[in-house]
């Protein structure tokens, strides 16, 4: 039987990168998959895939940010599926790499409000849900500058240091309800949000320097341990900062 057969899993930032390829794994193991994002042509190529797949989804636009979207995203998984629960927390930016005295507010408030906010909210909609369900798991993605951080990397670094704060919070606050929360924490990892990095002309000297595994990772790689964070194999996995960082930063 697959793992996670009747079960419902909610993918924010589902639209590329880390997302899809976890809401794909998720429909390959036989959930049933809400993907939530901004961009419609990208999450809806997502659903494209993952139907292609045989899995059954569905794309509900979604700003993190905005309580009344994430109150409605979590209102159509339950409206199309009838339950909820594995959620997938994963929407992320990564603002721009600057010192603090020269980040703008305006960028605070983006990486604060799409990082911090948005992870909160998502609980925020999710975990009733899983309370009146008698369980559930809920994953949010920080990231290794959640654990460590570097220089002009602070605003993001702050702001995932506080996913993983709220993650425990809400360990200890729901486990009494069946519920586990995991933060977890990749490190460089080949998705658009490392374009950047990557088309450095020392990028390749500078992930042999810092990765032991001497490569950058994979999505599908971290989707293989949010996956397995999911199910029940992890059952007495709950708070805490899971690392998935090929040895950087540890
Ligand atoms: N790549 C890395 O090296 C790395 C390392 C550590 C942690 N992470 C974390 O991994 C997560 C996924 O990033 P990625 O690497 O897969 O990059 P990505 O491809 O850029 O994915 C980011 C996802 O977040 C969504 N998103 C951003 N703002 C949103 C908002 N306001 N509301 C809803 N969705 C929003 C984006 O969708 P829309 O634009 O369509 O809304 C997109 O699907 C992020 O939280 C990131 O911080 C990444």
């Amino acid at each position: 039987m697959s793992t996670f057969a009747g079960k419902v899993a909610l993918v924010t930032g589902g639209s590329s990168g880390i997302g899809r390829a976890s809401a794909i794994k998720f429909g390959q193991h036989g959930a049933k998959v809400v993907v939530a994002a901004r961009r419609e042509k990208e999450g809806n190529e997502t659903v494209e895939m993952l139907r292609r797949a045989g899995g059954e989804v569905m794309f509900v636009q979604t700003d993190v940010r905005i309580a009344s979207q994430v109150e409605n995203m979590v209102n159509q998984t339950l409206k199309k599926y009838g339950r909820l629960d594995i959620a997938f927390n994963n929407a992320g930016v990564g603002g721009i790499m600057a010192r603090l005295v020269r980040t703008t507010e305006e960028i605070f408030d983006e990486v604060a409000d799409t990082n911090f906010k948005g992870v909160w909210l998502s609980m925020k909609y999710e975990i009733p849900v899983m309370q009146k369900q008698g369980g559930g798991v809920i994953i949010n993605n920080a990231s290794i500058a959640g654990v460590s951080t570097a220089e002009r990397l602070g605003v993001y670094s702050g702001s995932k240091h506080a996913i993983v704060a709220i993650s425990n919070a809400a360990a200890t606050e729901y486990g009494r309800d069946n519920i586990r929360v995991v933060a977890i924490c990749p490190g460089w990892i080949n998705t658009r949000m490392t374009e950047e990095l990557r088309a450095q002309k020392d990028a390749d000297a500078l992930i042999q320097s810092s990765v032991p595994l001497k490569r950058i990772g994979e999505p599908e790689e971290v989707a293989e341990t949010v996956i397995w964070l999911a199910s029940d194999a992890a059952s007495y996995v709950s708070g805490g900062a899971f690392i998935v960082s090929g040895g950087m930063g540890v």
